[in-house]
């Protein structure tokens, strides 16, 4: 390796939060972008300067020197990008979902053991602030077991561009759940421990998309696609192996007080916990419960206000340097990958299906 760690962009829309990631750290250079559409190339070019621009991924990890890949295509190419680089022997982080097909994630997990490179995937919000001060309390016992989770993320107007790859089931593997459901379900995953899912219960609905009705104000239109083949809302119940459940409600579009929300609450043995994000805001997220000298408390815990790509992305770059396997691991993404694979087949058949 040179002296700096060579990192390349793959995917120029998300990827510009990435491409921020790594202007701030002094150990790293990012030395090229990858992206079909060179138009692209200038939402990170005009901030941070990249010599080498690529309009095929399969060139940029032709490169040699280059030793990491961020990966930022739409949902369908994050297996083959990401197979083809730890193939080329980079390190790769690759943003949510892990893939579109449950398959696919094996073989990507698979691929990144067998050439002992590391493959992280982006589930940003465990990095802000207040996530981690609930993790703390958790580690620290705080909430004793914790045997139910209520995960949402709710929008009312919010489908990002009927039309686009998003809305096109085969491109995207689905809406709202394959899009925010993997956040939040991987916040509660983490904070629960990851416990292990046995059976699950889904229902979707497509109340606004077919109508095209329910739009996000940064919506993109791409001619020619498919129009609305996913949910625009869905919802779900998972047991896990421990006895302990989850549900789970997500909504690209619906009629709700929630312009664009997330939550994940925690009930425990000796706590609980609420994470409440109201449009990615960052004050006054966190509530935690418990109780002392037989009084029942409401705590409001002191965090630092920040988070998300730039920490996960400092967090990638260190598991590199220092050897260390990242977490969030290839394998929570499989992990979280299998719940929506589960959902989605509950949802088709009417009935709870096994894991
Ligand atoms: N972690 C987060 O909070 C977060 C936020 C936004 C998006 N994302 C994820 O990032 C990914 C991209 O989302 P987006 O909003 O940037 O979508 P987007 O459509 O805006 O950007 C995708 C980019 O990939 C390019 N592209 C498409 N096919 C390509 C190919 N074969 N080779 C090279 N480039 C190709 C497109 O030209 C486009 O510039 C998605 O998986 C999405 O889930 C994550």
């Amino acid at each position: 390796m040179a002296d700096k760690l060579r990192v390349g962009i793959i995917g120029c829309g998300a990827g510009r939060f990435h491409a921020r990631g790594y202007a701030r750290l002094p150990e790293v250079e990012v030395v090229a972008l990858a992206d079909v559409n060179p138009e692209r190339f200038r939402h990170i070019t005009e901030e941070i300067p990249v010599p080498r621009l690529y309009t095929s991924y399969e060139e940029l990890l032709a490169q040699d020197d280059i030793d990491a890949v961020s990966i930022a295509l739409p949902n369908f190419l994050h297996a083959p990008a990401t197979l083809a680089a730890l193939e080329a022997g980079k390190h790769v982080l690759v943003e949510k979902p892990l893939a579109t097909k449950v398959e696919d994630g094996e073989k990507m997990v698979e691929a990144a053991r067998r050439t002992g490179r590391k493959l992280m995937i982006c589930f940003n919000y465990r990095f802000r602030g207040d996530s981690q001060v609930i993790k703390r309390q958790i580690e620290a016992g705080r909430l004793g077991d914790i045997y139910f989770a209520r995960a949402g993320w709710l929008r009312q107007s919010g489908i990002p561009g009927i039309g686009s790859w998003f809305t096109d089931k085969e491109r995207s593997g689905g809406g709202p759940l394959m899009d925010l459901g993997v956040h939040v379900l991987d916040l509660a995953l983490w904070f629960m421990g990851a416990p292990e899912p046995i059976a699950v219960s889904g229902a979707t609905y497509a109340a606004f998309g077919p109508r095209g009705r329910g739009s996000w104000r940064f919506a993109r239109f791409e001619p020619g696609s498919d129009g609305f083949t996913v949910e625009d809302m869905a919802t779900g119940y998972v047991r896990f192996a421990n006895g302990a459940t989850l549900s789970l409600e997500v909504s690209w579009a619906s009629y709700t007080r929630h312009p664009d929300d997330y939550y994940v609450h925690l009930f425990g043995t000796e706590g609980g916990a609420e994470l409440n994000v109201h449009q990615y805001g960052f004050t006054d997220t966190v509530r935690l419960f418990g109780e002392a000298a037989g009084t029942f408390m409401e705590m409001k815990p002191q965090y630092t206000p920040e988070g998300g790509h730039d920490k996960a992305i400092e967090e990638f770059v260190r598991c590199i340097l220092e050897d260390r396997e990242p977490s969030p691991s290839g394998e929570d993404g499989l992990r979280v990958l299998r719940i929506v694979d589960a959902l989605y087949r509950s949802a088709e058949v009417g009935h709870e299906v096994t894991i």
